[in-house]
């Protein structure tokens, strides 16, 4: 059984889609064994604790440098024996050294189609806010390996998520979620768990 520890920094939805999955027997050979939070006051804590899932709350402002930020964070991950590290709407910049320990065995949901409307900046609702200001007619979701370049990692799945004339960036946040990426983010780590995702030359090969 792998070991996965959940990064959050909020509402925690992909967190509980990934609990729901859990609960429903769809995460083969894996179980969230802790929720890590930037933020001490996450909804996403409550989730945790509704469902007696172990948690901690690490904050960038109580370290002096990123550098120091990322050997705690290291630490805390190695401490709770994380075999997958699943950014769930993580909302901290991580340092290299994370990245490294976990490299092929971390991974981020983005609620876009990379390439577009990625990379430093784009997060939350200003990605939703940018596919709607370019006029792109479909979006999605799409999970990810962590690796040095912001949104960068080898791609997983991904999921196209239709655009309509009325939508909002919070219309569009939601459909995003509901359609993509509730549905991939547990796929993608079942898959991890049982071991059926290997990555070569920067791409990701799925045995299904
Ligand atoms: C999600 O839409 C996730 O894709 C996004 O933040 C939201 C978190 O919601 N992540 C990013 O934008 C990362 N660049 P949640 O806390 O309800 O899961």
């Amino acid at each position: 059984m792998k070991n996965i520890v959940v990064l959050v920094s909020g509402g925690g939805t992909n967190l509980q889609a990934l609990i729901d999955a859990s609960e429903r027997g769809e995460i083969e050979n894996g179980r969230i064994s802790c929720v890590v939070s930037s933020n001490p006051n996450a909804y996403a804590i409550e989730r945790a604790k509704k469902h007696n899932i172990d948690y901690a709350v690490i904050r960038r402002k109580d370290y002096k440098s990123l550098d120091s930020y990322d050997e705690a964070l290291t630490a805390l991950l190695l401490e709770k024996k994380a075999d997958l590290v699943v950014l769930a709407g993580f909302m901290t910049i991580l340092g290299d050294k994370v990245i490294k320990q976990f490299e092929n065995r971390m991974i981020n949901i983005h609620p876009s189609l990379i390439p577009s409307f990625c990379g430093a900046g784009f997060y939350g609702l200003k990605v939703h806010e940018a596919a709607l200001a370019r006029g792109v007619k479909v979006t999605g979701a799409t999970v990810h390996f962590v690796n040095e370049i912001c949104d960068g990692g080898p791609i997983i799945l991904q999921k196209a998520v239709e655009i309509s004339d009325d939508d909002t960036a919070e219309t569009l946040q939601r459909k995003v979620m509901e359609q993509a990426e509730w549905k991939i983010l547990p796929k993608a780590v079942s898959l991890f768990c049982s071991e059926k995702i290997s990555v070569q030359g920067g791409r990701t090969i799925i045995k299904d």
